[in-house]
C-alpha cells in the first residue's frame, strides 16, 4: 500500500494535524478535508466522500463524536486523540457488527512503542524481586488537556498484567500497596516525557522516553492510515506494529 496515494481528511487540524498534513503531502498523499470544529463536518461534506481514511488528533471532548461520524460515513478512521476510551466498549461494539475500521494508540511513535516491550518485559522480571516499588512520572506541556497521558495510562496497564503485586493505577499521592502511583507534571514547553521507576533501598532502575519533537507520531499515523484504509476491524497500533 506504502506506493498508493491516499485521500486523507485531517481531523482536528491543531499541531499533529498540521505536521500530519505537512508530512503526508512529502509521502504523496492527499488532504482532502479539515474538519477543526463540529461545524466542518456539514461545510465539508462533499470533500469527505472523496476520503479514504481520516486521521484524528483532536480534543478528549470531540473525539468520540469524530468517530461516530466516520462511522455513519464508512470512512476507515485513525485515532490519536488520548482520553476518549470511556466509551472504547460501546464504539468497538458499533465497528465490528458494522464492518468499521479503527485503529488507535495511545502514541505512535516508534521509541514509545519499544519502551512499551521493555516495560512488559521488565514488569515480568520484577516479579521476584519484591524490594523495587514502581512509578512512573510523566512529564507534558501545559496546554495537554488530559492527565495522566494515554502513554502513561498504558504503561501502567502493562505493568499491572504482568506485575502481580499491581492491581491498579492512582494519581493520588497516598498510594495503597496494590497501587501504583503515577505522577503527572505540566511544565511549559517540556517535550512528552515518560519514565518508568523501580526503586529499592540498594539502588534505582529507570526506563525512559523523551521526545524531541512530534515528528515520531506523525509517521506512525500516516503509517497506520496506509495500512487500515482497505481493512475492516477494531485495531491498537501497538499489537499490530510491534
Ligand atoms: N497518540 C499519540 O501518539 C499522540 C501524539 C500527540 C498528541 N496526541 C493527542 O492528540 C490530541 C491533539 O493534539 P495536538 O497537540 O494536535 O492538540 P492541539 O490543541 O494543537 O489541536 C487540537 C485541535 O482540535 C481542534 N478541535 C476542537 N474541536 C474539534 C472538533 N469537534 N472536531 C475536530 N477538531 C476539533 C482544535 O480546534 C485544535 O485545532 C491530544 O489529545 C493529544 O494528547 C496523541
Amino acid at each position: 500500500m506504502n506506493n498508493t496515494s491516499l485521500n486523507i481528511a485531517l481531523l482536528g487540524y491543531g499541531k499533529m494535524g498540521k505536521l500530519i498534513e505537512e508530512m503526508s503531502l512529502k509521502k504523496g498523499h492527499r488532504i482532502v478535508a479539515r474538519i477543526d470544529k463540529e461545524e466542518d463536518w456539514l461545510l465539508q461534506a462533499a470533500s469527505l466522500k472523496t476520503a479514504h481514511v481520516a486521521i484524528e488528533f483532536s480534543t478528549p471532548a470531540s473525539a468520540v463524536q469524530n468517530i461516530e461520524h466516520c462511522f455513519e460515513l464508512n470512512l476507515p478512521i485513525i485515532v490519536g486523540t488520548t482520553a476518549w476510551q470511556h466509551d472504547q466498549d460501546r464504539l468497538k461494539q458499533w465497528c465490528i457488527s458494522k464492518g468499521q475500521a479503527l485503529m488507535w494508540g495511545s502514541n505512535f511513535s516508534i521509541g514509545v512503542n519499544l519502551l512499551f516491550k521493555l516495560n512488559q518485559q521488565l514488569a515480568q522480571w520484577m516479579n521476584v524481586y519484591e524490594g523495587y516499588e514502581v512509578s512512573i512520572e510523566e512529564i507534558h506541556h501545559t496546554a495537554k488537556l488530559d492527565a495522566p497521558s494515554g502513554t502513561a495510562v498504558s504503561l501502567a496497564q502493562q505493568i499491572i498484567e504482568n506485575l502481580d503485586r499491581k492491581n491498579q493505577w492512582t494519581l493520588e499521592e497516598n498510594s495503597a500497596p496494590d497501587q501504583l502511583k503515577i505522577e503527572a507534571l505540566r511544565i511549559d514547553a517540556t517535550p512528552g516525557t515518560h519514565h518508568v521507576r523501580y526503586q529499592s533501598e540498594i539502588d534505582d532502575l529507570v526506563i525512559s522516553h523523551i521526545a524531541h519533537n512530534r515528528k515520531g507520531f506523525a509517521i506512525g499515523a500516516i503509517e497506520a492510515a496506509e495500512w487500515i484504509y482497505d481493512k475492516k476491524g477494531w485495531f491498537n497500533f501497538t499489537e499490530v506494529f510491534f
